[in-house]
């Protein structure tokens, strides 16, 4: 832990991020969102502004957005599971549709628990038409159970970008090349979900969830996209460059800042890259070959 605070300081010293934008008009939860599974496993503050998950032995909890969007930016602030979490998973994604379907896109942030004292990592992924197999897993530079932190998605059609508290720490680009592995013809959901996954997330399944802990907690607030809203039929959010931010020219790279801030973390809190695993792919992916920097 010593040394992710020293990285902290030097985050705080390199970087003047931007304030992150006031929320949307506060809404209610049914507004915008339904539960998936487990209703008596969801909860909200009393003003209706907070929300909680809960994992216990019986079940965990999930819950997706009304509307499916396509391009935009996609923020929310969590609060995950503190004490002991080894083995419990919060994912927090977007999808095409609700389930684990042989032809769907997806963009994941899954937040892997562990044991009280030891740090959680994040996992993300992305799929395209069923196939995954896209992992980065990075530590954190806090800890994400002590506060809300914001965990944000910039999603156009020439790079996917992946912000924990606009800290750029993924970015993952389209360049239409022969393999084509970039969603971007589908509009997706945004999802939330938390369960156990004791048989991989933590130590690689080692450390299995202590039930006596349950139930396991992760908080959400301030909910907020700015996106195209998709409607039917196809194709809607097709040309929106002249009004939208997210399709715009500044939007389909880092900016000289998100540069900085970007370089910092691949020296610094990379765990695994898919496109480093050549035990894994012999022949890496076509889009490892990509510069996240053009
Ligand atoms: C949330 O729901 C309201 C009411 O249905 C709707 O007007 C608004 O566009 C929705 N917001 C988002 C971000 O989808
Ligand atoms: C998507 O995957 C399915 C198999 O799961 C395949 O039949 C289909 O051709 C694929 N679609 C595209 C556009 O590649
Ligand atoms: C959990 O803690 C152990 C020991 O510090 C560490 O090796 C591991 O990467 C941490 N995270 C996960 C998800 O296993």
């Amino acid at each position: 832990m010593a040394n992710l605070l020293c990285i902290a300081v030097v985050l705080v010293v390199a970087s003047f991020l931007p304030v992150s934008q006031a929320a949307d008009s506060k809404s209610s939860f049914e507004d915008n969102f339904s539960i998936m599974w487990s209703e008596d496993h969801f909860k909200t503050s009393e003003d209706g502004q907070i929300w909680y998950l809960s994992l216990d032995k019986e079940t965990g909890c999930g819950f997706q957005t009304k509307q499916r969007y396509r391009f935009g930016w996609f923020s929310m602030k969590l609060k995950l599971v503190g004490g002991d979490s080894a083995g419990v998973v919060t994912a927090y994604y977007m999808c095409t549709e609700n389930g684990a379907g042989p032809e769907r896109d997806e963009l994941d942030f899954e937040f892997l628990g562990n044991r009280t004292g030891e740090p959680y990592l994040i996992q993300t992924n992305i799929y395209k038409n069923g196939t995954g197999g896209r992992e980065m897993r990075h530590m954190l530079w806090f800890d994400p159970t002590e506060d809300f932190h914001t965990y944000s998605i910039l999603w156009n059609n020439h790079q996917i970008v992946y912000f924990v508290d606009r800290v750029p720490v993924r970015v993952f680009k389209n360049t239409d090349y022969t393999n084509n592995f970039f969603p971007n013809e589908k509009p997706m959901y945004l999802f939330s979900s938390i369960w156990n996954a004791d048989d991989w997330a933590t130590r690689g399944g080692l450390e299995k969830t202590d039930w006596k802990k349950a139930p396991f907690v992760s908080s959400y607030k301030d909910f907020s996209v700015e996106a195209c809203q998709w409607e039917d039929p196809y194709p809607a959010c097709v040309s929106t460059t002249t009004t939208n931010w997210w399709d715009q020219y500044s939007a389909w790279h880092l900016s000289g800042d998100q540069k900085m801030d970007f370089a910092w973390v691949e020296r610094n809190l990379v765990i695994y890259d898919y496109c480093k695993d050549s035990k894994r792919y012999p022949t890496l992916p076509e889009e490892c070959s990509l510069s996240p920097w053009d």
